[in-house]
């Protein structure tokens, strides 16, 4: 599918972003030229996407799209029980309401945000193990996504009765789009197996994983992507799948597990929540395309390009001195954001100001992976301040050339060039209790005098430290 994509003036961008409260979240996607805010959903589909879904059977029991979806999973994931979810994050909610319970201990790396938000708003608590290394950007290793597994065992021994599973997320989005290793999944298969525990895959960008895995990890340069996607999944109990984004739909998700037991119990949750087990809230061409998505993604030439676009902003960044997180990962470009913005102060949103800067420039989107994504603590409800401070960059799928790339480098670096006369950040006008960075309101700095206190957290969740 092709868009039209529309470019403005500095003028008037100044005024849409100041009606939108300094949210990008709040634009309208015709207030963009350029919109990198994720790649979730936001791909083009393909001609053979749009061909199934002319014949998508909409039954709403037993359609010949959902046989389609489940035989695809069987093939490419080799697990027997499968339930379509809309989207990643409702696969979260249903298998969660069956495996996570008040109290629990969820060990993983770098849990996403709607991840963390199911866990803890069923009292349980994530912890992050992901290794040292993914946190500083400028330190070049293949691996950078894989779990600490000194950490995930200090994590295993002193919690052994409340981890229901390990939780292990390819690509670790959050930390740059790194890959997670062959050697560290299996490695964590065996402590998992060590303290009797099961191991989940939170899966949304497996493919790029597997890419990585090829790539990097030489045991397996021989291997084809579908080979190492088959290697990967023997070693886990279960996936939770977003659609959006290596299925190659705009909308659609699934989780898929051995245990029959699990499926029977959640089961009955995705008919509550979802829609019925063989539809779960997708009509029956969205879970056709998906089932062709899946295969597409899963070939080697069209990860080539991709991941090699993202490269290709990287080497462009590399000649203007713009530090990133350090290899590029698979599906987007996380700038540095301490490293140029050096005089705004951690409480005035250090890379949301870059994000705000990058759209002033030209009209470019992209999102703040910081401060106000880390939110503040459930039970003190002081701001948590993550180790670092990234503008993510998240490339579409299938979407933008190469010349796009050009354009977003040049920008960033006049951002750049005038990074010292950049001395202010914001200041939060009004915040909701759960997931802020969506909706919240902020005002320059000396636009407002006074922070408006942060409201009461309506839905109670519970964490210990
Ligand atoms: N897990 C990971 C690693 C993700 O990146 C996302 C979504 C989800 C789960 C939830 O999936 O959106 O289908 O409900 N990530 C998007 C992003 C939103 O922009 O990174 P969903």
């Amino acid at each position: 599918m092709v868009e039209e994509i529309k470019r403005s003036t500095r003028k008037e961008r100044e005024e849409w972003i100041k009606d939108a409260n300094y949210n990008l979240f709040k634009l309208a996607s015709d207030q963009v030229y350029i919109d990198l805010l994720t790649d979730s959903g936001t791909g083009s589909m393909s001609a053979n996407q749009y061909a199934e879904m002319m014949t998508g059977d909409e039954s709403y029991a037993g359609s010949k799209s959902y046989f389609k979806l489940k035989e695809t999973i069987k093939e490419l994931f080799n697990f027997d029980f499968m339930l379509p979810t809309h989207q990643g994050r409702a696969a979260e909610n249903v298998l969660f309401s069956v495996l996570v319970k008040e109290g629990d201990i969820v060990p993983g790396n770098s849990h996403f945000d709607t991840t963390k938000g199911h866990i803890e708003i069923r009292k349980a608590r994530a912890i992050d193990c992901t290794v040292m290394e993914a946190f500083d950007t400028q330190i070049e290793l293949p691996f950078k996504g894989n779990i600490c597994l000194e950490k995930l065992e200090e994590v295993l021994k002193e919690h052994q009765d409340r981890v229901p599973f390990v939780l292990i997320t390819i690509t670790n989005n959050l930390v740059g789009g790194q890959p997670v290793s062959l050697e560290n999944i299996m490695r964590v298969r065996e402590l998992a197996t060590k303290y009797n525990k099961p191991v989940l895959m939170d899966s949304a960008r497996f493919a790029e994983n597997a890419y990585f895995i090829k790539i990097r990890e030489k045991k397996y340069n021989v291997h084809s992507i579908k080979e190492i996607v088959r290697e990967m999944f023997s070693f886990v109990d279960g996936m939770l799948m977003s659609g959006k984004k290596d299925g190659i739909c705009n909308i659609g998700g699934f989780m898929a597990m051995h245990s029959e037991e699990w499926y029977e119990k959640a089961s009955v949750f995705n008919i509550i929540y979802e829609g019925f087990i063989t539809y779960g809230g997708l009509s029956g061409r969205d879970m056709g395309a998906l089932a062709i998505g899946l295969r597409e993604a899963t070939e080697f030439s069209y990860l080539e390009t991709r991941i090699k676009q993202v490269e290709y902003l990287a080497k462009k960044l590399d000649r203007y001195n713009i530090q990133y997180q350090r290899p590029s990962g698979g599906h987007a470009i996380f700038i540095d954001a301490k490293k140029i913005l050096t005089s705004v102060k951690k409480e005035e949103f250090i890379a949301q100001t870059l994000a705000i800067e990058l759209y002033l420039e030209c009209g470019i989107r992209g999102v703040e992976i910081g401060t106000l994504l880390a939110d503040r603590d459930p039970i003190t409800r002081e701001n948590r301040y993550p180790k670092l401070e990234l503008l993510r960059l998240a490339i579409p799928r299938r979407t933008y050339t190469n010349n796009h790339m050009k354009v977003v480098a040049k920008a960033l670096r006049n951002v750049y060039k005038r990074r010292h006369q950049i001395t202010k950040g914001y200041i939060i006008k009004y915040e909701p209790s759960l997931l802020r960075h969506f909706s919240v309101d902020l005002a320059p700095i000396g636009a407002i005098t006074k922070e408006i206190p942060a409201i009461k957290n309506e839905i109670e969740v519970h964490r210990e430290d």
